[in-house]
């Protein structure tokens, strides 16, 4: 251990890691990888001595890094430091495919019905999880701080704990806590409930997702006080906040190369309104769902033929849980059906694209969209939502009433996602949205976004976790 080191570094320690590599034409390419904590976090480690460990998924990952697993990411000029932990199949299997992605997502998710409780999965969910703690271990110097990340590692913070009880360690959930009766089912709540109880301090994008963990510490025998927000079991006790995650707003500011994509978009889809959704492949995005209000609104709104267009734009996840691979199946059932229906000479109703982009890549895609509209069925926080509305000076955003994100963007139109009469009407009331109330809400989205952007959010976090350990 470095006992200089009196500042500290902040270890962020997450499943997804910022950037993989892969193969191209012989050639090894970096990629930035899809996901709201991967491109939510990067901007603030830029330009950093941090660490962030995270399991090295890409094939060329191993080819690029030094004797210890590390590599500096995205370059040497603007980097940081990530340390790749490498999975065998069979933990891929039982510890991501398995446990984190079809027990603990369906669950959080409050789609129990989906949930596979499979006891081999849940011990080799076990096993990463101390492989993950362990290669953080043999990082930590002094003064360091462990920022554990999200639902894949929920048991690291007290692997972490019992190994160095002085470490400084917190855990921010990116994804919804369930109601008490939902997470209950599971039969390792316990277990998973006192891993996260190793950390000091816990986030959660919203408060009621605060509260539906403190009342599942609660039910689950230990103490909970809302008032503080603290919880605490035999095991351990923390202070738990709501910080909804932000975006780095400078970055989606438009370049003169970006606005002209956009008009080119725009000629290319031949429509006078577009209309886009961007989604990661997943059903909690209410992907299926939105097609059926697409084919309401064109019933219901037959004037629109011709004119809106819908732009859907899907990233490729967890292609080998069954669950992504029949909703893939049945999207583009659904817009087969509409297209094939109602599309004109060379008007087409739905333009569907199955394809992860660059995040830069998006922007002209943002700014060619008169119209937002981001449904999921329940999100954690939804920060494409923030992306829209950062990138232009007026638009309209549509948005699921159950994503985190609609709790600060209440200038939002909010609709329920299961309602697809109501979400057709949404559409036509935001399409005839006068432009002057379309500057208004947006300047007061923006403003928002600004003040509450990734950076206050890291700020905050950090700021809250210190206190938490002094009022100790
Ligand atoms: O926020 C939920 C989350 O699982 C993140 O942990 C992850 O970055 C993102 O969604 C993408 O998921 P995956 O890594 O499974 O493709």
């Amino acid at each position: 251990m470095d006992q200089t080191n009196i500042d500290g570094r902040l270890i962020v320690v997450s499943n997804a890691e910022p950037f993989q590599h892969v193969f191209d034409e012989g050639e090894v390419k970096q990629e930035k990888r899809a996901g709201g904590l991967t491109t939510g976090l990067d901007p603030m480690m830029k330009n950093s001595d941090n660490l962030w460990v995270a399991w090295g998924r890409g094939e060329a990952d191993f080819e690029v890094t030094d004797d210890s697993e590390k590599v500096v990411v995205p370059d040497e000029e603007t980097g940081y430091t990530l340390k790749r932990i490498e999975l065998t199949e069979e933990e891929v299997d039982g510890f991501y495919y398995g446990f984190s992605n079809s027990s603990l997502w369906p669950i959080c998710h409050s789609f129990p019905h989906k949930a596979l409780l499979n006891k081999d999965n849940w011990k080799t969910y076990k096993k990463v999880n101390r492989k993950f703690a362990e290669n953080v271990i043999e990082e930590v110097e002094p003064g360091d701080k462990i920022w554990v990340q999200d639902y894949q590692l929920a048991l690291v913070p007290n692997m972490i704990r019992e190994e160095l009880p002085e470490a400084k360690i917190a855990l921010f959930w990116h994804i919804p806590w369930p109601p008490w009766e939902t997470f209950g089912i599971i039969p390792w709540k316990q277990e998973l409930v006192e891993g996260m109880l190793g950390a000091d301090f816990i986030g959660f994008h919203t408060s009621w997702l605060v509260h539906n963990f403190l009342d599942t510490v609660f039910k689950l025998g230990g103490a909970a006080n809302r008032g503080e927000g603290l919880a605490r079991t035999d095991s351990g006790s923390a202070i738990v906040r709501d910080i909804p995650l932000g975006i780095d707003t400078d970055f989606f500011k438009k370049t003169p190369d970006q606005a002209e994509k956009a008009e080119q978009l725009k000629e290319d889809f031949a429509c006078s309104k577009l209309i886009l959704g961007v989604d990661r492949l997943d059903y909690t995005k209410g992907i299926d769902r939105r097609m059926e209000a697409i084919s309401t609104f064109f019933e219901k709104y037959p004037q629109y033929k011709n004119k809106v267009s819908f732009v859907e734009r899907i990233s490729p996840s967890r292609s080998r849980v069954q669950e992504y691979k029949n909703m893939r199946e049945k999207i583009e059932r659904m817009i087969g059906q509409i297209n094939g229906e109602l599309r004109g000479e060379r008007w087409v109703p739905i333009r569907y694209f199955y394809q992860q982009l660059p995040q830069k890549e998006l922007i002209p895609y943002y700014l060619a969209a008169d119209i937002g509209l981001l449904t999921p069925l329940i999100d954690g926080m939804n920060l494409v939502a923030k992306e829209y509305v950062a990138t232009r000076e007026k638009g309209m955003l549509i948005l699921s009433e159950f994503a985190g994100a609609a709790e600060t963007l209440t200038e939002a139109i909010k609709v329920n996602p299961y309602n697809p009469e109501k979400v057709a009407d949404a559409l036509h009331q935001a399409i005839s949205t006068p432009e002057e109330e379309q500057r208004r809400k947006f300047a007061k989205m923006k403003n928002k976004l600004n003040q509450m952007d990734i950076h206050w959010w890291r700020d905050r976090f950090l700021d809250e976790w210190e206190l938490s350990i002094h009022s100790r």
